[in-house]
């Protein structure tokens, strides 16, 4: 069931820095662009890169390049100092074109074909994720030339999207792992895990820290050593809901790392939706109205085979800003596909719109644009990029 978003409260929330209606207008005005479009500030990927610097000092960070691969982010990733986690050919082709230092990128896809370990490590990455033997058996070929984290499941019992179903090996297998990787030849090089993504609760993150403490110790009594503790994503966003600071979410992270990792461990993450998805702003417009069943219907111009592609992929919910602020009703808020299916809300508070008038939707950076098709043959949102 989908939830029924209160636009009342949204509006009472601050404008979002430079995202504002007036500055929507004259983007329409004076760059004559046309709805939908996405607003991407450079700013605040600085910002959000600077906020979790400081939330994990010394914790080396690479962006997942999947949450959105959009050349500006990426460029203002290497320009701040940091690296990539990828998991593909093209996005290491990409974050390469962006300034990227390939030598320093993480493959973090655990299954990964043949043709695309050969052309990542052709092209100079040298650190790849593995969960199970079938995948190390395929790095036999390149044993000098790469090392390997072994990734370990973790509980999924807060994030929204779980990443340890289809991926992660059970703790109890990864010295059978590395005993595998050893008898190959190849280079053991550490340990990762991923929480889920936006999970809320930072316990996940430090049960799994305790849990690669153990395997690090057992590791040791087997003479793996273990010089690279991969933490992985899931750093939460507040979409609809209330979510901590980065700085306090981290807290305890922070603190578990301090007390169970031996220093000399070098620790790494991967974030994606935290740093790109506050980033940008939607603009779609009311292009249709109509009622049904006594309910305001109205279909925008971005459905969810565009960029609200996150609200089934990603589980998301997305707050909406208008500028009108009259009577509030129950309504309908579709896409603009011949799909039935293509509603992006059900049962959204909204008062009465006119077509042409022009919705906002904050923080639709992460997981959106990346998996928006063009069915009927409607253009995907475009990108302006601002500060
Ligand atoms: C291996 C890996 N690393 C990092 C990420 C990024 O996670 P998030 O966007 O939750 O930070 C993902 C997301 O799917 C992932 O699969």
């Amino acid at each position: 069931m989908l939830k029924a978003i209160d636009v009342r409260k949204a509006m009472q929330r601050p404008r979002l820095k430079g995202a504002g209606f007036q500055k929507i207008r004259e983007m329409i005005a004076d760059k004559g662009a046309r709805t939908p479009f996405l607003v991407l500030h450079r700013s605040m990927v600085r910002e959000n890169l600077a906020k979790l610097s400081r939330a994990l000092p010394g914790v080396a960070i690479h962006y997942a390049v999947k949450s959105n691969n959009h050349r500006a982010i990426l460029e203002e990733v290497t320009a701040a100092g940091y690296s990539f986690d990828i998991a593909s050919y093209n996005e290491l082709v990409q974050s390469a074109e962006a300034g990227g230092d390939v030598e320093g990128f993480i493959h973090s896809h655990p299954i990964k074909s043949p043709d695309e370990i050969e052309n990542a490590v052709n092209s100079g990455v040298s650190l790849f994720v593995v969960d199970n033997p079938d995948e190390i058996g395929k790095f036999a070929a390149y044993a000098d030339k790469v090392r390997l984290l072994i990734r370990f499941k973790v509980r999924n019992s807060s994030a929204v999207v779980n990443l340890s179903y289809k991926f992660g090996c059970e703790p109890a297998n990864v010295l059978l792992l590395a005993d595998r990787i050893r008898i190959l030849g190849i280079k053991y090089h550490g340990l990762t895990f991923h929480v889920g993504s936006q999970c809320t609760d930072s316990e996940v993150y430090t049960d799994a820290i305790e849990t690669a403490s153990r395997l690090i110790d057992k590791l040791k009594g087997k003479d793996f050593d273990t010089r690279l503790l991969d933490i992985g994503g899931g750093f939460p966003v507040a979409y609809t809901d209330k979510i901590p600071s980065i700085y306090e979410f981290c807290r305890p992270i922070r603190r578990a790392l301090k007390e169970k990792i031996n220093p000399d461990i070098a620790i790494a993450c991967e974030p994606g939706r935290f740093i790109s998805a506050s980033a940008v702003t939607l603009v779609a417009s009311v292009i249709g109205a109509s009622i049904r069943s006594r309910r305001p219907w109205y279909f925008l111009d971005d459905g969810l085979y565009g960029s609200f592609s996150g609200r089934l992929y990603d589980h998301c919910l997305y707050q909406v800003y208008t500028n009108r602020n009259t009577t509030w009703k129950r309504s309908v808020l579709a896409g603009p596909t011949c799909d039935s299916f293509d509603v992006i809300y059900n049962n959204v508070l909204l008062p009465p719109l006119k077509i042409g008038d022009i919705l906002l939707f904050p923080s639709m950076g992460a997981y959106c644009s990346v998996s928006a098709s063009t069915f009927n043959s409607l253009r995907k949102a475009e990108y302006i990029v601002i500060d």
